[in-house]
């Protein structure tokens, strides 16, 4: 299927950020975007790169009621020769299917999606910065557009793609975040929806997120739904604890979003001799290897926020400072394996980069 490129106006140009030190996330998109529709018997059609704009949606569209979406995050980077590399963008498509199939929603066709995201980057390409830990973050998303009260599946979806240039995700950049242990909302239970990536997940974050940042802490750490007594993640990041030499992730058991850059430390570390165990980890565990020491490093990972160090974790009202407040060894030796993998500083060993210009 060709893909029909409509160019901007001149005068619908938007102006580049000037300064790409003061590049925060997500409030900045290029001037195009992608879309292809679908609709039941017909599959995907009309693959298009448009003006970036207001999308004129039915106000009974299902996505608006009963949240049928679903979104990844990826990023493209300028590389060190100038060129443009994408980390490991397969992985993001097939969870964005994993993540449709949970929603009752139909599969991207991954081929012409990654045809119509790669044209696009191309064509805005001049939006990409070029300084290191700034990059241009893409948002493939879908949504239920058929007009339709009742509940079920929708027989009409929009799926569009979204880029735009993005700095560090937290405001501390590389320094550490505070975390807050949530030990009364939940953010997802086993057989819901937490290991797709879809809005309704994000939305029933917002509430304990914001008590939590009302007292100060980025982020709140969500335990298991069941019992409030395992480590999930972080609702923008996977978890990572060291534990004197051990270096602990929670299992993908349903509940927690399988992360790409999860996936890639865990190669990583293997590959470095480290001992890796994914494996249910009580907070109880965590907290007392704090007490007395042996609680060496926690940090998060993400695509939006890379390698984000903890230097502080609450638990009922109690503070605990991790690695003295300051980013770990491991923290700081992953950040910059990854970063020279993506931005082609060193040569990819675990073939992750796809190079498109
Ligand atoms: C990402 O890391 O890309 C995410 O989607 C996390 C958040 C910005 C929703």
């Amino acid at each position: 299927m060709e893909i029909k490129v409509t160019q901007a106006e001149q005068n619908q140009l938007k102006t580049k950020p000037s300064d790409e030190s003061q590049l925060g996330f997500g409030d900045i998109v290029t001037d195009h975007m992608y879309k292809m529709d679908w609709e039941t018997g017909k599959g995907w059609s009309n693959p298009r790169i448009e003006p970036y704009g207001p999308i004129a949606i039915d106000p009974a569209a299902m996505v608006l009621h009963y949240g049928q979406e679903v979104f990844e995050g990826l990023k493209a980077y300028t590389a060190q020769d100038g060129g443009i590399n994408l980390f490991r963008p397969e992985e993001n498509f097939k969870r964005i299917n994993r993540s449709a199939e949970r929603l009752c929603m139909p599969e991207v066709d991954v081929n012409l999606a990654m045809e119509g995201m790669k044209k696009l980057i191309l064509l805005d390409r001049d939006w990409i910065p070029r300084s290191e830990g700034t990059s241009l973050y893409i948002r493939p998303t879908m949504i239920a557009t058929e007009p339709h009260l009742g509940v079920r599946p929708a027989r009409t979806y929009l799926f569009y793609i979204i880029i735009g240039p993005v700095g560090a995700y937290y405001k501390e950049g590389l320094n550490p975040v505070k975390i807050h242990v949530e030990d009364f909302f939940v953010r997802a239970a086993i057989g819901g929806t937490g290991e797709a990536k879809t809005s309704g997940n994000y939305a029933s974050s917002l509430l304990a997120a914001e008590e939590a940042k009302k007292k100060g802490f980025t982020q709140v750490l969500w335990l298991d739904a069941a019992e409030r007594k395992y480590v999930e993640e972080v609702g923008t990041m996977n978890m990572f604890f060291v534990i004197e030499d051990e270096l602990i992730t929670a299992p993908l058991n349903g509940s927690i979003l399988p992360g790409v850059t999860r996936d890639s430390v865990i190669r990583i570390v293997k590959e470095w001799g480290i001992k890796l165990s994914e494996r249910s980890l009580p907070i109880d565990e965590v907290i007392a290897a704090a007490k007395d020491g042996r609680l060496k490093e926690a940090f998060g990972t993400g695509t939006a926020a890379v390698i984000s160090p903890v230097g502080q974790i609450t638990y009922k009202g109690e503070d605990h400072v991790v690695a003295g407040g300051e980013m770990g060894e491991l923290s700081h030796k992953l950040y910059d394996e990854i970063v020279a993998v993506q931005y082609g500083h060193k040569p990819d060993p675990y073939g992750w980069v796809e190079r498109i210009a």
